[in-house]
């Protein structure tokens, strides 16, 4: 059984169906890319999975339990986060304390005001935020105003914000999307390293074929919707469907 299964997972919008009977299955330990021509309905899959978005139909199953009607904090106590981009910082704010909210947002299953009342569980909370700053190789940088950081590191803090639940799967929708080369393959690096540490379950959306080359065991090709191919890197780039639909004019 794989830790994440979705069956003929659908959304569609009015007449549009963006995802279009999607099965999935991820394996523990597995590093799965979803790719395909904009629009094909990437990023409405992970929406899905997090339950930004309801399912117009399917089922959406993770470690054996469905989780196609669960609420989308309940969706990240179970072990399932995802790297949002730059909305999930607060710039004002240093880096450490960026860490330290996403901790106590995840020691409480979801952001909740009351939280200046609990004083009982700060050590765990500064705990749990250097630990995620260093898996992210940000510690050093703690007492820098998160505005004031690099392109790069905003984003490497995005991915330690997303650490902060301790997920089993993490989930990432373009990490590298507007990265210098530098940073990307710096964020790759980073992307294998936490892995590799906190023994995660990557599920990954990137445009950049460089990338997804390097740290997929497998990739998932979607177009308007729908599953058009699926294996080993290697493949799924000799697949001549898979050509035909990125012949539009994206970047491979
Ligand atoms: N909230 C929404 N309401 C209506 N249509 C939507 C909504 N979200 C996405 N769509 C449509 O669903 C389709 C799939 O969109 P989606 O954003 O999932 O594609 P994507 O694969 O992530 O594309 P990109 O590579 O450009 O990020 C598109 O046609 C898009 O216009
Ligand atoms: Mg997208």
């Amino acid at each position: 059984m794989g830790l994440l299964e979705t069956t003929d997972l659908t959304k569609s919008f009015g007449g549009l169906t963006a995802v279009d009977r999607v099965n999935l299955d991820i394996e523990e330990g597995e590093s799965v890319s979803v790719i395909g021509p904009n629009g094909a309905g990437k990023s409405t899959l992970i929406n899905l999975i997090t339950r930004m978005l309801d399912a117009s139909s399917g089922d959406i199953r993770f470690k054996g339990d469905s989780i196609v009607a669960a609420e989308p904090h309940e969706v990240v106590q179970r072990g399932v986060s995802r790297s949002f981009q730059t909305a999930s910082i607060f710039p004002d704010l240093t880096v450490e304390e960026n860490a330290q909210i996403a901790a106590l947002a995840a020691e409480h299953g979801s952001f909740r005001f009351n939280f200046l009342r609990r004083r009982d569980s700060y050590g765990e909370v500064d705990d749990l935020a250097r630990r995620m700053l260093d898996a992210v190789g940000l510690w050093s940088q703690r007492n820098v105003t998160a505005v004031d950081l690099p392109y790069g590191d905003k984003r490497r803090l995005e991915i330690g914000i997303a650490l902060a639940s301790e997920p089993d799967l993490l989930l990432m929708d373009e990490p590298t999307a507007g990265m210098s080369p530098e940073e990307t393959a710096n964020t790759v690096e980073l992307i294998e390293e936490v892995k590799e540490e906190l023994d995660l379950t990557i599920m990954l959306v990137e445009h950049d074929m460089e990338i997804v080359f390097n740290v997929s065991d497998r990739i998932v090709v979607l177009n308007r919707g729908s599953v058009i191919a699926e294996g080993t890197p290697e493949e799924v780039q000799g697949d001549p469907e898979v050509q035909e639909a990125y012949l539009g004019g994206v970047e491979v």
